[in-house]
């Protein structure tokens, strides 16, 4: 049988350490829940959701490294600190690892910590659910979890905490 994305992304949490896993497993189910909301593909959601913190706890080197190797663009913050640009790392490593990965999942990957307002659905799904996951325990943000609006309206708020967050970098 042919080795999917899915199988080489497993193989590459093997990596990583257990908490970050489960947080990966966990954006991941969510990511396939919205996805199932707004009528998008469930699995793409979750490969991109287990694929998102990849390179979240790689050294400042590695990332910086695959993040150049494959012309992500960097904003300075992420060069002065390279943890913010685990997305970008782990879109290239995709890309050199996974070919046949979608450009859907590669650009959500990339995004995810810092998702453009008119970010296209994946993105804004893997965005939400990496944000609104149970286990941060954040309460500004269970509040929007748990809130009944429609998924725009999600991630709407989602970009405002976001904004929030990027005007203390
Ligand atoms: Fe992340
Ligand atoms: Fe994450």
């Amino acid at each position: 049988m042919a080795i999917t994305v899915e199988d080489i992304v497993f193989a590459k949490q093997m990596e990583v350490p257990a908490g970050l896993r489960e947080h990966m497993r966990a954006v991941a189910e969510m990511a396939a829940e919205y996805a199932g909301e707004v009528g998008y593909d469930r699995d793409a959601a979750y490969v991109a959701g287990m694929a998102h913190d990849l390179l979240r706890v790689a050294s400042d080197e590695e990332i910086l490294s695959l993040a150049r190797r494959s012309n992500m663009q960097l904003t300075k913050a992420m060069f002065a600190r390279p943890m913010l640009a685990h997305g970008p790392a782990a879109a290239a490593w995709l890309i050199e690892n996974a070919p046949d990965v979608s450009f859907d999942i590669v650009d959500a990957v990339r995004d995810h910590t810092f998702p453009p307002s008119d970010a296209p659905i994946l993105t804004q799904i893997i965005a939400v659910a990496d944000t609104l996951e149970p286990s941060r325990k954040i309460p500004e943000r269970e509040a929007v979890r748990l809130a009944q609006m429609t998924f725009s309206e999600r991630f709407k708020r989602v970009f405002e905490l976001k904004q929030n967050f990027r005007r203390n970098l």
